[in-house]
């Protein structure tokens, strides 16, 4: 049976859980083969499962991706396809946001996606093809009023992507957003610690949070190429929160 990823290389940030994991196993499953990274070691279990392979990773170590990359080249001599997704989230506005709080939002949020580009652009650069996806959100969309920094983050992501799809365009490498809405991963636990959940839940449109594949199905969409005219562009998910 053939696959919508067959013969596609494919790395992704924070695979141990959530929509990570779950863009992993989609993706194994349409033939990809996947690599995993992720600071959480369950991420191993994952990779077993779908016949893929795990780094333990942190996406802040740029050593680290260099050294992730290099080994992935080694084996494959290519990458076609990277999803920026690993990411922290934290509700707190200016007054509960402080200095430690913010270096480490940008750190993972926005820099992570940085070095991740900056690692594996050039590889695609030279193959003249690839996919680059960047997990942004609704959050980098519009104002965040309860979350500042992962706002902030989430805005710059989006940035990134745009000017990197400019830039890499002529060399057949695409880079495009995901904006997702409310996913039920843990992440979306910070609702229930912030006491939340209820009212966020409330003003999604469509009347539900989605699950983590809802997302896993349009990362699908641009890892193929069945989306090989689309770059520089937010593709929204997120049950009309922003319509
Ligand atoms: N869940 C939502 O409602 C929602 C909404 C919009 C956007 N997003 C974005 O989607 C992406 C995936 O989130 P999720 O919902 O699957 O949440 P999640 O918390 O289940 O998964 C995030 C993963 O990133 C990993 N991670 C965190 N810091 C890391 C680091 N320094 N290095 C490597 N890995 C690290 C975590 O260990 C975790 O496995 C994130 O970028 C998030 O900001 C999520």
């Amino acid at each position: 049976m053939t696959g919508r990823l067959d013969d596609k290389v494919v790395l992704i940030s924070g695979g141990a859980r959530g929509q990570g994991a779950s863009e992993g196993r989609l993706f194994a499953a349409e033939g990809a083969t996947v690599y995993l990274t992720d600071v959480l070691t369950e991420g191993r279990a994952v990779a077993d499962e779908i016949g893929g392979t795990f780094f333990e990773h942190d996406v802040t170590d740029a050593a680290a991706w260099e050294a992730i990359t290099k080994d992935i080249v080694a084996e494959h001599g290519r990458v076609d396809v990277l999803i920026n997704n690993a990411g922290i989230f934290r509700i707190a506005g200016l007054a509960d946001t402080d200095r430690e709080l913010w270096d480490t939002m940008l750190a993972i949020n926005q820099t992570g996606v940085f070095l991740g580009c900056k690692a594996v652009a050039p590889i695609m650069v030279e193959q003249q093809s690839g996919s680059i996806i960047n997990i942004s959100s609704i959050a980098g969309l519009r104002g965040a009023g309860m979350a500042l920094a992962y706002g902030a983050t989430k805005w710059a992501v989006r940035g990134m992507t745009r000017s990197l799809a400019q830039e890499l365009a002529p060399s057949r490498v695409r880079v495009n957003s995901i904006h997702p809405g409310i996913i039920d991963t843990p992440m979306a636990d910070e609702f229930d610690r912030a006491g939340v959940r209820e009212m966020v839940a409330e003003r999604i449109p469509i009347g539900y949070e989605a699950s983590a594949d809802e997302v896993a199905k349009l990362a699908l969409f641009l890892a193929s190429d069945d989306s090989a005219y689309c770059t520089g562009s937010e593709f929204v998910v997120d049950g009309g929160m922003t319509a």
